[in-house]
């Protein structure tokens, strides 16, 4: 199942590895897969170290969050998954990859997107990439956390029913970009912000991810729980993570949850 380098990615592979010699990773190309989370889910059950990645040119059972679908035609988008195995900081793994995908995204393209609280990443109030986390980062005992990525290269990367609601970085830029490039830039801000935040850097992060995220301010949101219909403002992310935001009632902590988000 496993296939041969292309020679591109090859190639970016050993520009990677020439500038950051520090840096060990194994990363395994697929034709096409169900999704990259579980290739890499069960290399972590296997005993994979961390910077253990499985890329897919495409997926044909791609997930996002919530249940949801993750379109991923053939050549239109990066789709891959990185093992992490962080022993401290469990909680911001997530919003610490968002930093690390902004980052690799903005070197390799000078595009500077924004984050959407959890962790999507957007141009004005469209989405370029999501990120999905799996496996024991919300427990206490610390173990694999696979780190999945999914970004729009290309305009096919989104079906038409979101289409008024995603972006590419072809739409963008007005170019394509070297998907090579683009995954060996992430990859490796990917690895360096997990590194900093397993080396206790966490004030750092957090005020990059509060910089590059104007909406968790002041943005009005709506949920519905068991409870019924909630309403409040955006008033950032405290230390663990979590939203804040201000209701009628008070001020809530929102940990997980779907949001639907009133950007203007
Ligand atoms: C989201 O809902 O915003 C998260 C999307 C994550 C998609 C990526 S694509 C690579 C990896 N494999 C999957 O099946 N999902 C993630």
């Amino acid at each position: 199942m496993r296939q041969r380098l292309p020679t591109g990615l090859e190639a970016a592979l050993v520009r990677l590895a020439a500038r950051r010699p520090d840096r060990a990773f194994d990363v395994r190309w697929f034709d096409s897969v169900p999704s990259t989370m579980d290739l890499v889910a069960d290399a972590a059950a296997s005993g994979a170290s961390a910077g253990y990645v499985a890329l897919a040119d495409q997926q044909t059972a791609g997930r996002g969050r919530r249940g949801r679908t993750w379109c991923s035609p053939p050549g239109a988008g990066l789709y891959f998954s990185y093992l992490a195995r962080p022993t401290r900081h469990l909680e911001l793994v997530t919003l610490a990859a968002g930093v690390g995908v902004l980052n690799g995204i903005a070197e390799a393209t000078g595009l500077r997107p924004h984050l959407k609280w959890p962790n999507d990443v957007l141009v004005g109030p469209r989405k370029l990439a999501g990120l999905l986390a799996e496996g024991a980062h919300l427990g206490s005992v610390a173990g694999a956390v696979t780190i999945g990525v999914g970004l729009n290269v290309e305009p096919a990367a989104y079906p038409p029913e979101v289409a008024h609601r995603a972006t590419s970085l072809r739409a963008e830029l007005g170019r394509g970009a070297s998907r090579d490039e683009l995954f060996t830039a992430v990859l490796e801000h990917l690895a360096d912000v997990l590194d900093r935040l397993e080396s206790g850097e966490v004030d750092g992060i957090l005020q990059a991810w509060r910089a590059a995220s104007p909406s968790a301010v002041g943005t009005l949101v709506t949920w519905t729980d068991t409870g019924g219909e909630h309403r409040g403002v955006t008033e950032g992310i405290d230390d663990s993570g979590a939203l804040l935001v201000r209701t009628q009632s008070g001020l809530e902590r929102v940990i997980a949850g779907e949001l639907a988000w009133h950007l203007s």
